[in-house]
């Protein structure tokens, strides 16, 4: 049937700190209020029902929200009848074995730094996830993406991983995000099966110093051991462990810096960068875009290509770059 969704409001959901969501736009440390369904009583069940329901009002041309119409995501399309997930986010926790200076969880964790892994206070997935797959409701070449939190402090990471891992008749696709301080080999397994997998290691640096400033530990050394680790782990997609580095106002924007970076990088036989910029601030603080960070975004671009590697960057940081602002709100 042909009408406007969305592949979110279709095949998405998004198990998210505070609450389980389906939009999945990128929006800072905010989405659409109606669709946070918080973790108390069959909160799954309940997710499912007012999904049901949006895709029955799509169906009619009404959208959730007014946000929806703006939304690169919304498209009018030929949609099928299957709604399993295809598209999951597990970001259920907060926990971090760092302090970055710019993290978009700031809110929530007010830089408290977690020796221990733990699992998230408010839930604990991998029943819910055991469900998803006894009833079927898992595509077999969903998407997965594991961002958090840390990824290596979460208590239940690596039971959830390897039940997803271990499915026959399935080729999931996984976003591993992580900032390399602990090594973690599950995320090498999840590499080797299916192309679509990255894993994603923000350095932000090129030096020690510079690391612990942003940071807040001294772990820079241990993050380009674990780098080679992953390098050295994958025989197939070792374009897929890729670096990152976040301009961060009056912090780590120098093209020095940068420069380090990218030597760093090259000397680790990394084959893809991503340079992105901190945006979460201009949510937080709106109006404080630096225009350093849009001259030096391009500067890391031109140079990432000069230095013959790939090259990964999200779409918008143009568009918050040509506007000078960032309103990913959703009002
Ligand atoms: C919240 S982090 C969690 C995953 C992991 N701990 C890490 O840092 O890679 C998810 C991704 O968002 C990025 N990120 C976090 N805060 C950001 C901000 N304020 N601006 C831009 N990117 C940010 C991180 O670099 C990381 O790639
Ligand atoms: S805002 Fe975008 S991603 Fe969110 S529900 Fe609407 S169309 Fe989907
Ligand atoms: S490593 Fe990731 S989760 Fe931890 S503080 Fe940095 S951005 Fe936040």
């Amino acid at each position: 049937m042909r009408y406007k969704s969305c592949k979110y409001i279709q095949h998405g959901i998004a198990f998210r700190h505070d609450a389980v969501s389906i939009c999945n736009k990128l929006c800072g440390t905010k989405r659409y209020e109606k669709f946070n369904i918080p973790y108390e009583g069959d909160f799954y069940q309940k997710y499912i029902d007012v999904r049901n329901e949006a895709i029955e009002n799509c169906k009619k041309g009404i959208l959730p929200h007014e946000g929806c119409f703006s939304c690169p995501y919304a498209e009018e399309k030929d949609w099928d009848e299957d709604y399993k997930f295809k598209e999951i986010e597990i970001t259920h926790w907060v926990h971090c074995n760092c302090f970055c200076c710019y993290c978009a969880m700031l809110p929530v964790t007010e830089g408290k730094i977690t020796k221990s892994k733990q699992n998230s206070p408010y839930v604990e997935l991998l029943p819910v996830i055991k469900r998803m797959l006894k009833d079927n409701m898992i595509a077999p070449d969903a998407f997965f993406s594991i961002t958090g939190g840390e990824l290596t402090m979460l208590k239940e990471f690596p039971a959830i991983m390897k039940l997803l891992l271990k499915q026959k008749n399935a080729n999931y696709g996984f976003c591993l995000q992580t900032n390399g301080i602990i090594y973690e080999k599950l995320l090498s397994k999840a590499l080797e099966r299916d192309r679509r997998t990255t894993i994603v290691i923000s350095i932000d640096a090129g030096s020690r110093e510079m690391f612990k400033k942003i940071k807040h530990v001294d772990k820079y050394n241990d993050v380009l051991n674990n780098i080679k680790h992953y390098l050295k782990d994958a025989k197939v997609n070792k374009d897929h462990i890729i670096a990152k580095y976040i301009i961060v106002p009056n912090i780590n924007d120098s093209e020095e810096e940068i420069d380090k970076w990218i030597e760093t990088c090259k000397e680790l036989g990394v084959i893809t960068l991503q340079p992105s910029i901190e945006f979460c601030s201009q949510v937080v603080n709106p109006g404080t875009f630096k225009q350093s960070q849009g001259e030096l975004y391009r500067y890391m671009k031109e140079q990432i290509i000069a230095n013959g590697f790939k090259m990964i960057t999200y779409d918008f940081l143009e568009e918050i770059i040509k506007n000078e602002s960032f309103d990913i709100t959703l009002k």
